[in-house]
């Protein structure tokens, strides 16, 4: 616990702020809970001025995400936003008593687990009947694909930097992509930015903006943990083949391939992305080689056919 002496709030002026509580996030964001008097609330201060565009834009994702009713999540609060030292921070509510969804299925009941795959699966349906505009996936995610193929290559990793060259070389094969419409999309919906409050409510944050939002990014992070095993390997905890994970991956797996077909056809090239968009963030990590492994086993179903 912290003092923090002297900010300038901007609207309300000098205050006393309090830092009770440092989060561990993926970011590097710097996330802490702090009060003042009596209110608390959790601010997200940007990892440098570079990232405050990004930032701001996560900001506004989850205040439309707030904007639709439903009795399936929730989404904190955005009470303030403002600058300290050129970094771009927003306050937020803060949700007291939460384990993250990865958390929570590793010690709720299997039961408690099939109704938090209900409420996934029913959010997914909730984001994909959310259209707008003609979104086009195809030209997005050709322009992420050769962004990370630049990255990849000069990472000098020959079997992953192969695999995306010729993924480059047959994208005829994600054109397809091309014909389908915007639709609301949280982003960054892995388990560990689901937090479940002790009523079972799920409370979404740290979303993540894209100029061509479509929910299957959404699920295509929920597998970067079901298939993908992500948190057992950032944990460093083994993989177990009865954990509620497992039962999740099989039930929800189940629900996506009845009503997602295209989906299901796209499913290893959407979820070797996820993995290979990791890999520049963990190159001095022990769970480099795990992380590579994935990509490329995704990325290499996706080229031989195989469907979710
Ligand atoms: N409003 C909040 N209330 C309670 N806990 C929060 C809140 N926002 C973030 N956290 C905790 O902090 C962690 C990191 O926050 P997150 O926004 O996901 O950061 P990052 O972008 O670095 O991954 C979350 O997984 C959660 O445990
Ligand atoms: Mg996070």
């Amino acid at each position: 616990m912290g003092r923090i002496k002297g900010k300038h709030h901007p609207r309300k002026g000098k205050i006393n702020l309090h830092r009770i509580v440092q989060f561990r996030g993926h970011s590097g964001c710097n996330i802490e809970l702090l009060t003042n008097g009596a209110k608390r609330f959790v601010r997200k201060i940007s990892f440098d001025k570079t990232y405050n565009e990004r930032l701001r834009r996560q900001g506004d994702v989850l205040r439309q995400l707030s904007q639709i009713r439903n009795n399936l999540f929730r989404v904190p609060e955005i009470y303030n936003e403002g600058y300290m030292h050129g970094k771009y921070f927003y306050d937020m509510q803060f949700i007291g008593n939460t384990q993250n969804a990865f958390f929570y299925l590793e010690n709720c009941h299997p039961n408690e687990a099939i109704s938090f795959c209900d409420k996934v699966f029913d959010i997914i349906k909730l984001f994909s009947i959310n259209r707008s505009e003609r979104s086009n996936l195809f030209l997005a995610n050709f322009q992420k694909l050769n962004d990370l193929s630049h990255k990849i290559k000069k990472l000098n990793f020959k079997d992953l930097t192969k695999c995306i060259e010729y993924l480059i070389s047959d994208i005829k094969r994600i054109e397809q992509l091309s014909e389908l419409e915007q639709t609301l999309s949280h982003g960054d919906l892995t388990l560990d930015n689901i937090l479940i409050d002790t009523n079972h409510e799920i409370w979404l944050v740290d979303s993540l903006d894209n100029d061509s939002p479509h929910y299957f990014y959404d699920i295509a992070k929920l597998y970067q943990d079901l298939e993908g095993h992500w948190g057992y390997l950032y944990n460093f905890i083994p993989f177990n083949p009865i954990s509620n994970v497992a039962l999740c991956h099989e039930l929800l797996t189940e629900k996506i391939r009845k009503t997602f077909k295209l989906y299901s056809k796209y499913h290893y090239y959407f979820l070797g992305l996820t993995f290979l968009r990791i890999v520049p963030y963990v190159l001095r990590s022990p769970i480099l080689e795990p992380v590579k492994e994935r990509a490329l086993r995704f990325l290499d179903n996706f080229m031989k056919g195989a469907e979710l």
